[in-house]
This record gives structure tokens, sequence and C-alpha cells, in this order.
């Protein structure tokens, strides 16, 4: 069961991990530098190296959405909301289009939600088209480039594809009108219709204080090898099996259900946040789209992220030595997990979790109010910055068309 080791070997490395206190981490280690030039990166000041104009809107588009539904405030893709707020008291705000290298459009296209709090999203192609049709007849600056200098926040599970069942968002595609725009999005997986190339990966929202308020202290032992909390199956959208998570979740649970080393189960414990912060390992398996919150709670409980999810992108990829931090492994490999956990040596682990520890790495991670140099609204930004100068080439004729803007479904042409 154990891939071949011996217990005795097991319960030795086992003992090793608890012994690495956050202690050690602590002495010394706070200053250490992320490798490479990830920690200059991460660190970077965007304040001087963009302007960004903020359309206004009437408010239906976004205030009086998120008025009919508090919960947009808190649920995983707030950032769309957060960002707006965010940016309209930003130091990179300009009030002067003309000098912009950078338009954002405030649509809350993410926040129509279900008695359970699940967002709909099959407005959102209307609402996104109605608000481009606006500020294009309202302003000159979206028919000079058709939106190559703008940016939308997409946060929903397949971002611009606007569906929440992955082969019907690839079937759509990308909303047409945003084809030009650039996208901050939560989705990320390489060679996907829905991730444009250029697009800012970004982490979802996780309540930061809600978090703070479950920090234990920081050298309580590691005491749980590996931890996971959530479904196995789906079986309410998924009856037979096999498409959700693509079966990489009932996979663990099928092999380990049983291993000693797995702390894995559905119940959602009250001390799931403390239970984090006891584990050496945190699965971070795909789900029904490739990430979860759980890849932000690793970050910010200094747990390992075990991420299982082939081709993910992952949020900041550019700023943020992921293959350091965490362990990837494929899908096809899971019942190889124990093996691949046991064999990574303490040297490696201890790494990882100094990196984790380094406070850099969980601001980048985090939307909080009110923002904090470092943090993912700054990440957005640095992200934006090295997008710049713009290609002239962007820049269209005076009667150069090239968007489309009767394709699509004819559903999405009614006006909203
Ligand atoms: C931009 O182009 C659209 C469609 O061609 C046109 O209806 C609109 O008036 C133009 N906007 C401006 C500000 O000229
Ligand atoms: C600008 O865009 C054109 C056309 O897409 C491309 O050929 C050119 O290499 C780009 N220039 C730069 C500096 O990226
Ligand atoms: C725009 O898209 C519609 C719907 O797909 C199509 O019928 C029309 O021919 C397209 N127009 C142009 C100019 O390509």
């Amino acid at each position: 069961m154990w891939g071949g080791m011996g217990i005795l070997a097991i319960l030795l490395l086992f003992a090793s991990f608890v012994g690495i206190g956050a202690k050690e981490l602590e002495q010394g280690q706070q200053t250490e530098r992320i490798a490479g030039s990830a920690g200059d990166v991460l660190e970077d000041d965007p304040v001087g190296r963009l302007k960004v104009y903020v359309y206004e809107l009437p408010s239906k588009y976004n205030k009086k959405i998120l008025q009919k539904d508090s919960r947009c405030l808190t649920h995983m893709f707030a950032a769309e909301i957060f960002m707006h707020r965010f940016l309209l008291s930003s130091p990179v705000r300009t009030l002067n289009p003309e000098e912009a290298d950078w338009f954002y459009t405030p649509v809350y296209a993410t926040c129509d939600l279900t008695p359970n709090g699940l967002p709909l999203p099959f407005k959102s192609p209307r609402m996104m088209r109605s608000a481009i049709q606006l500020i294009s007849s309202n302003w000159p600056y979206w028919n000079r480039t058709e939106g190559a200098d703008h940016f939308f926040v997409v946060p929903h599970d397949f971002g611009a594809c606007f569906h929440y069942q992955e082969e019907k968002a690839i079937e759509r595609g990308i909303l047409h009108l945003l084809k030009r725009a650039t996208l901050v999005q939560t989705f990320g997986q390489r060679n996907h219709v829905c991730l444009k190339e250029g697009s800012i990966t970004i982490p979802p929202y996780a309540p930061p204080q809600k978090m703070q308020a479950h920090l234990i202290p920081p050298d309580t032992p590691r005491s749980i090898f590996v931890y996971f909390r959530g479904l196995f199956y789906d079986v309410g959208n998924d009856p037979e099996g096999g498409y959700y998570a693509r079966g990489a979740r009932a996979s663990v649970w099928e092999n380990f259900k049983n291993n000693p080393l797995f702390d894995i189960s559905t119940d959602h414990p009250t001390t799931y946040y403390e239970d984090m912060q006891r584990a050496v390992f945190c699965l971070c398996p795909l789900g029904w789209a490739p990430w979860s919150p759980r890849l932000v709670e690793g970050v910010i409980f200094g747990c390992i992220p075990v991420i299982i999810a082939d081709d993910i992108v992952l949020p900041f990829a550019d700023a943020i030595p992921w293959e350091e931090i965490g362990v990837f492994v494929a899908e096809k490999d899971v019942p190889k997990l124990d093996t691949i956990l046991t064999s990574i040596s303490p040297d490696v682990i201890l790494r990882k979790q100094r990196l984790l520890a380094n406070p850099s790495m969980k601001q980048a991670m985090l939307f909080p109010q009110p923002a904090q140099p470092g943090d993912a609204f700054h990440q957005i930004l640095n992200g934006l910055a090295r997008k710049l100068p713009h290609n002239k080439s962007i820049y269209l004729k005076s009667d150069e068309k090239i968007l489309n803007w009767t394709a699509g479904p004819a559903g999405d042409l009614k006006p909203w």
C-alpha cells in the first residue's frame, strides 16, 4: 500500500516533518529572498509605470447589481468588485483619458447568483456587449483599438467564455467583442480556448480577515502529512462519474482513503484553516475548473500545495516561482501520490516551507481592504505594466474594423 517503502522509513521521515517547526523558519529566514528574480518582481511597485482610466458607467452595470446580493462581496469571484474599488482610489488612476495606457470598464458580470450562491453567467455576454456599446459610442478610445488597450476582469469559472460547463464554455469561446482586450481572470489552463494569449491569471478571492482570524501559533508542529477536505465525486452533476475532476479526485479517494498518511474526507470541519496549518502537504486537485481557493489557502497557511491539474496556469505565474513552492503531480499519477510525496527529501520540504513563509508570497495571493503593497491588486497592475508600451499596430486606421458586432449566438445579441 505504501509504495514498497518500509513502515519504519515512513515513520522516521514523518517524525522529521513534525520537527520542522516554524521557529527555525523564523530564525534568520524571514529575509530570505525568493529564488531568482521572482522576489524582485513580486515586490515591484507599479505606481508611475502605468495610468489607468476608469470608465464611469451607470450603476446598473456594477453597484446596483451588488445591492441586490451582498454575497457577491465574499464569494470567490469577488475580485471583480474589489478591483473596481481599488482602482477608483489607486494612484495609477488618471482622470484624463488622453494620457491613459489602459482603460477599465467596471462591469460586475459574475454577481448574478442562484439561491445557493452559484453565479449564473447567462446574462454576462449581453451585459458586456451593452457596456462596450456604451463606452464605444460615448468615448473615442474603444474604436481606436477595438479594445486592445482595454482590460476586463472576468473571474468566472471559464473566464470570458461565460458558461460553467466546460463543453459549453468551449463551444461559446471567448466573447467575440473581448477578443482584442486583455482579460484578467481566474481560469488558467494552457491551450484552452477560454484562455487567450496575454491574459493575466489571478488567484480566486479568499477573505483575508477570516483567514487571519484562524491563524494558530507559527511554531505548531505540522503533524498531518497530507490534508484534503472537499468533494471526491459530484454525484448531482456527474452521476456516472469520470467527468468531475476528470476522475482525479475519485482516484485520490479510492487509492488513499485507508492510508494513515492521508487525512482526507468530504467533511468540512470548523477547524479547516487550523488543520491546514498543521499539515505538510495540502492537496489542490482540479474540480470542475482546474483551480480552487485551496491554492490560496495553502500559501497563506504554509501548507505545500500539491497541484493535481494538468496544464494549469497558476496565478501570476510570471512572478511567483510555483515550481519551487508547490509539488506538481500529473492527473494520471494520482495512484502514486504516496510514493511521490514520501520521496521528497526533508531538505526540499524545508525549502518550500521557507518560500511559503515569505510574506510577499502570501500578500500576492490576497485582495485586502484597504490595499497593501505587493498584494494581488498590485500584481495585476504589474502584469498590465509589463505589457507596455503597447505595440503601435494595435491602433486601427480611422475606418478600419476588425471585430464583428453581430458575431456569436443570437441570444447574446438581445438587449440587456
Ligand atoms: C465607434 O464605432 C461605432 C460602430 O462603428 C459607431 O457607432 C460609434 O459612433 C463610434 N464611436 C465614436 C465615439 O465615434
Ligand atoms: C507589433 O505587432 C506586429 C503585428 O502583430 C508584429 O509583427 C510586431 O513584431 C510587433 N512588434 C513588437 C515590438 O512586438
Ligand atoms: C458577422 O457575424 C455574423 C454572424 O456570425 C455573420 O453572419 C456575418 O457575416 C459577419 N459579418 C462579417 C462582416 O464578417
